[in-house]
């Protein structure tokens, strides 16, 4: 059981704080709901890297057994790593080796924390998929400084809330960097990512995204052939059949269902997915994650799952959930 370590940054909606920090400021347009984030002056960038330190040391005392630095998506360590979002000018911004000097900061001193014998993972983005953005080219240049520092494992993800490729979603066509048309075909679509970056990386790799049979994955792990990973990752399989990778190991199942394209708050009209118009097609995407987030929520109250629960009253749910926890949140931490 390994704790993910991660700061919203820039992506950290209204409701959890109308002040969030970020490399530069450059704010999230995305339904109105995330603030012009404030550039972060470099005590707060050595001040964080320490809370990095700390939350991992924390991780490992109560009983995890290793660590993970989310260094994809979009959220502060990402955003560090990206063009776009890192407009600054000092050590922590322009160059790519000063870009990623934050996420190797971080892992060196959650390393120095934990100490040598507990795993310490990355995820990384093999590529942002936005016009300007952290590129491929550029991942395969952190790998391999990354090889240099005592990483365990290291996770292949993609794409930012502005292009939420991890999910499989499209953002702004504008932004867009287009998948490669491989990776279109194959029902993980970092596999082609992590073929090449596996050519680099000194390190165990993990694959995370759309991975739903045993065929995908036997591929995948080389079961049968030359492989492009070591470790599956699962995440949506996960909120509604938690004992999926049992029952796949077990072999009494050899695939999940994808049930992203039933989870749409309209077939049709202006909030169907396929409307051109980026709200609504923002709006089911957040519509089909809230889903996966209630069915969390359910499990973990003890309930079973409810594969009819509609998208829409999904999205409320999870809304609602959200405003009360960043109700708490701010009666705790008054001044946030
Ligand atoms: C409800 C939900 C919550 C998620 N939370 C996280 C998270 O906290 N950290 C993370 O790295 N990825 C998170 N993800 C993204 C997943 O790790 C994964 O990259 C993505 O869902 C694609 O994998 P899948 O096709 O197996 O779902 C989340 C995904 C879902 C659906």
């Amino acid at each position: 059981m390994w704790a993910q370590l991660s700061h919203g940054g820039r992506q950290a909606p209204r409701y959890v704080t109308g002040r969030p920090v970020a490399p530069s400021a450059v704010q999230l347009d995305l339904l109105g709901n995330y603030a012009t984030p404030r550039a972060l002056t470099e005590a707060e960038i050595l001040d964080l890297v320490e809370r990095f330190a700390h939350a991992a040391r924390v991780v490992r005392e109560a009983g995890f057994t290793g660590v993970q630095v989310h260094g994809a998506h979009g959220y502060l360590v990402s955003s560090f790593l990206s063009p776009v979002t890192n407009r600054r000018t000092d050590a922590w911004g322009g160059s790519l080796e000063n870009r990623a000097r934050f996420l190797l900061e971080c892992v060196r001193a959650v390393r120095r924390e934990v100490g040598r014998d507990f795993p310490v993972a990355v995820k990384l983005n093999s590529d942002d998929f936005r016009k300007g953005g952290f590129s491929h080219e550029e991942c395969l240049q952190v790998v391999q400084w990354l090889n240099a520092e005592s990483i365990d494992l290291l996770e292949v993800s993609g794409g930012t809330y502005e292009q939420p490729r991890l999910i499989g979603f499209e953002g702004r066509a504008s932004d867009a960097v287009p998948v490669r048309t491989s990776t279109r075909v194959r029902e993980a679509y970092f596999l082609d990512y992590a073929a090449s970056i596996r050519r680099v990386a000194t390190m165990p790799l993990m694959v995370t995204g759309g991975f739903r049979s045993r065929t995908g994955m036997e591929t995948a792990l080389g079961v049968d052939g030359p492989g492009d990973c070591d470790v599956i990752g699962l995440a949506r399989p996960l909120c509604w059949q938690p004992d999926f990778p049992r029952r796949l190991l077990a072999r009494e199942v050899e695939r999940i269902d994808d049930l992203d394209a039933c989870l749409r708050l309209s077939e049709r009209g202006w909030l169907s997915p396929r409307s051109r118009w980026l709200p609504a097609k923002a709006l089911n995407a957040f519509a089909a994650q809230s889903w996966y987030y209630c069915q969390l929520f359910r499990l973990a109250d003890g309930r079973p799952v409810d594969r009819d629960c509609r998208p829409l009253v999904a999205l409320r749910e999870y809304v609602v959930s959200e405003l009360r926890a960043a109700g708490a949140t701010r009666r705790i931490y008054p001044r946030r």
